[in-house]
């Protein structure tokens, strides 16, 4: 296989100007999903973090519109089609609740949750509304490993081809 034309990239939609509501204002939103957001030219209608200072500060950074004073006003907002939730794992599943009753779609942080039951009862408030949800993982769209996906034909093979990278990359 030749590495240089890998299509390693990811697909991007038709339509750009969903609009994205962020929860949480940290280090991954600052450092990766806003700059990335912005490269893509995606469209973020605000955005809300515990910290109100730090939901500011990124706001004004970013020159996102709107800083909403808790999360059912960002749920609620017409505006804000799909929510990026990016806060401590702990929080996870009361915010995916709301964001499921509320009907919206998510992206949502890894991990999950600090333990396999509440891992399950997130996903399951997900899946109750039948809403679509992509937990970020790794750099799943980084050239090593998606180049794993398609070498491993075998799911046993893939796992093996991947711990020996991560092992090469750290
Ligand atoms: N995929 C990756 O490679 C990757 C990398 C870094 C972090 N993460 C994950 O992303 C998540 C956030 O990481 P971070 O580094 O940005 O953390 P951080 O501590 O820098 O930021 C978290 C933010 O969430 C806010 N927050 C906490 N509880 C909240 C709540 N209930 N509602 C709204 N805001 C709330 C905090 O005030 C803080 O501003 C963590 O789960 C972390 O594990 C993933």
């Amino acid at each position: 296989m030749n590495p240089i034309a890998l299509d390693h990239l990811p697909v991007l939609p038709g339509r750009r100007d969903y609009g994205i509501g962020i929860c949480g204002a940290g280090g991954i939103v600052n450092d990766a999903h806003l700059p990335a957001y912005r490269k893509a030219g995606f469209n973020v209608a605000g955005i809300f973090d515990a910290r109100r200072e730090a939901a500011e500060r990124t706001a004004a950074r970013f020159e996102i519109p709107r800083v909403f004073d808790s999360l059912e006003q960002l749920v609620a907002d017409r505006r804000v089609d799909v929510v990026d939730i990016a806060v401590p794992a702990t929080e996870n599943l009361g915010i995916v609740e709301a964001v499921s009753a509320a009907g919206k779609p998510m992206l949502i942080q890894k991990p999950l949750a600090e333990d396999y039951e509440t891992a399950r009862r997130t996903v399951e408030a997900i899946t109750r509304r039948g809403k679509e949800e992509i937990v970020v993982v790794e750099c799943i769209y980084c050239k090593g490993q998606k180049r794993v996906s398609r070498w491993g034909e075998r799911k046993e093979e893939r796992l093996w081809l991947l711990k020996a990278l991560l092992i090469r990359s750290n």
